[in-house]
């Protein structure tokens, strides 16, 4: 569902980096993995794709994304963001709706920037939680620790020593049955009925390592 809705943000950033065959990845926070399985399908089989979750549970819904697209190649690795370590240097770290749900976001930032080669990209995804609306009313994200992240993070992609290449936000719309307003039904088992909604704004940067 949230793939569907923020499509659209992750399609812009993938096309603006030019994301292609080869290319090492590092997905953090992965969750289900269907990003991660999506990367691997375009970076193909020289390229690699690391799905990082800290719930092991995860790893297992990664090898079953996996598996139904085919066999799509993602190593999933069970790490906190804030201790990340991979085998290797990577082309592009990104995280979506990650930072909202960490102690401190700095410091997984910081991993995730120092996991890159020279010239490699940092793709951050995270929402401005109070930005949503639901009929005019502002939105709250009460059990995230950092709910309005998003709007800090082209500054600290930058506090992480990343020079800052683009930062934009998108927001999906909507009134009525729809994909928005079952999104909305799922996370806080309250319908919207026909109320207007605004999805939270979410911010895309992209930082990148600076070539010495
Ligand atoms: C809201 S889900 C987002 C999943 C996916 N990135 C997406 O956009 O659909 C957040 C994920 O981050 C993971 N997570 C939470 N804290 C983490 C941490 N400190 N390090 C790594 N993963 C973490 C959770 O287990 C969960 O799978």
């Amino acid at each position: 569902m949230r793939n569907d809705l923020y499509r659209r943000p992750l399609a812009t950033a993938l096309e603006r980096l030019g994301l292609e065959a080869g290319w090492r990845c590092v997905d953090v926070g992965a969750g289900a993995g269907d990003d991660a399985v999506a990367f691997a399908e375009l970076v193909g089989r020289e390229g690699r794709v690391y799905a990082v979750d800290s719930d092991p549970r995860a790893r297992d819904d990664v090898a079953a994304a996996a598996a139904a697209a085919g066999g799509a190649q993602v190593i999933a690795i069970t790490q906190a963001g804030e201790d990340l370590m991979l085998p290797e240097t990577v082309d592009l770290a990104y995280c979506r709706f990650l930072l909202v749900h960490v102690v401190e976001p700095r410091a997984v930032l910081q991993r995730m920037a120092a996991a890159l080669k020279p010239g490699g990209y940092l793709l951050a995804q995270e929402p401005i939680t109070s930005g949503g609306r639901i009929d005019g009313v502002p939105m709250s994200m009460p059990e995230g620790r950092h709910p309005d992240i998003g709007a800090l993070l082209p500054g600290l992609v930058r506090e992480v020593g990343l020079d800052l290449v683009d930062a934009w936000a998108e927001a999906p719309a909507g009134g009525g049955p729809g994909p928005g307003a079952t999104y909305l039904a799922e996370l806080t088992e309250v319908d919207p009925g026909n109320a207007s909604v605004v999805l939270p704004p979410l911010v895309t940067v992209i930082g990148r390592r600076a070539v010495p």
